[in-house]
């Protein structure tokens, strides 16, 4: 943040302390102004900047208000989301699609069942097992991000080779029980990859947020393979813990909470439902200052999002489920 801005926000709170709220608006509708200007974003008409503008008021009112009370152990923050209602958020942003599929209620086998080495924290970004934050954009396939980064770390770990995959080729080619834009299970996308014989690179098949017929030619360009996947027993943190030990995890979340959406900071204790809307990807895990366990996830909502792309969300809670369910729904694929 530039002196300018700092300077700027903190007139701004002294200005909406000391002053009415129609005299507070200009500030708002600076903060807008400046806020479009570092998204990039442009508005088709004076009527859809007004209804955007307002919508980006309720929002700054909503974070500033929540992070005035203090009382949790996350903050939220302006990001690109921040002139999305809720509903339009949601729409757009999650893509976890959980009934009437049979591989979801599948059991198997647990290889880290006896794994007792778990350190107290633990970040695969440290080791080089993770890519960069990638960007879903309107188009529900959470789903494909978090086996791609799922792969993309067992596959680091083995062999030592950090290689960016492929979303868009799961998009369009990982039809079978998967619903493209609209949603889909990671435990589809890891059977279409060993049916397929691999995965290919981003660069070869990059994304487009928007779902095609399969590139057979591009499909065909395989440069990294894994030979099948495992589910994490469910409702246990426990046996998570185990996994993530060992590699990426991804999970299911109930991502549609409010706060998700603003989320900027700090361990996630917020309210948080068990319908799993959203998938993500466990890169880590550890303790913060006050002792309060978090797990690591790598979100697909860009870096405007969270801490760079990356949230905490509380670990060890006294829910079967974990917290938004995280420990519900996890597998990893296996090289
Ligand atoms: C935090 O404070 C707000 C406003 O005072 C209150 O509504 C909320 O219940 C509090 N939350 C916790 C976790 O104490
Ligand atoms: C874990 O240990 C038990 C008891 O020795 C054994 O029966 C089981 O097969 C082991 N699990 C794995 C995944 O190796």
């Amino acid at each position: 943040m530039s002196l300018t801005l700092v300077l700027f926000s903190i007139f701004g709170t002294l200005a909406s302390q000391a002053m009415s709220r129609t005299i507070d608006e200009p500030s708002i509708a600076y903060k807008h102004e400046q806020w479009m200007a570092t998204y990039g974003r442009k508005y088709e008409s004076k009527s859809e900047k007004e209804k955007r503008f307002n919508i980006f008021k309720d929002n700054l009112e909503y974070i500033e208000s929540f992070n005035k009370a203090g009382n949790r152990s996350y903050k939220l923050g302006i990001n690109e989301f921040a002139d999305m209602t809720h509903d339009e958020f949601l729409a757009a942003h999650s893509g976890y699609k959980m009934p009437h599929n049979p591989t979801t209620s599948i059991s198997t086998s647990f290889r880290y069942e006896n794994f007792s080495e778990v350190p107290t924290n633990l970040d695969w970004r440290e080791k080089g097992a993770v890519t960069a934050i990638k960007y879903q954009g309107t188009c529900g396939c959470c789903w494909a991000f978090s086996a791609v980064a799922a792969i993309e770390g067992i596959i680091q770990i083995t062999t030592g080779n950090l290689i960016s995959l492929s979303e868009q080729q799961l998009l369009d080619c990982s039809t079978n029980g998967n619903r493209g834009c609209n949603g889909g299970w990671m435990m589809n996308a890891f059977e279409y990859v060993m049916q397929n014989k691999g995965i290919t690179k981003e660069e070869t098949y990059p994304y487009q947020a928007i779902q095609g017929t399969c590139d057979m030619e591009k499909a065909a360009a395989q440069v990294v393979d894994i030979s099948s996947y495992e589910m994490v027993p469910a409702n246990d943190e426990e046996a998570l813990l185990k996994a993530v030990t060992n590699q990426p995890v991804s999970v299911a979340i109930d991502g549609s909470g409010l706060d998700f959406q603003q989320y900027k900071t700090g361990v996630f204790d917020g309210n948080c439902g068990t319908s799993l809307t959203h998938a993500v990807t466990i890169i880590g895990y550890g303790t913060n200052e006050e002792g309060k366990n978090y797990w690591l996830i790598k979100n697909s909502w860009g870096e405007s999002w969270g801490e760079n792309g990356y949230m905490k969300i509380q670990r060890d809670v006294n829910t079967p489920g974990g917290l938004c369910g995280i420990a519900m729904k996890a597998s990893y694929p296996i090289a």
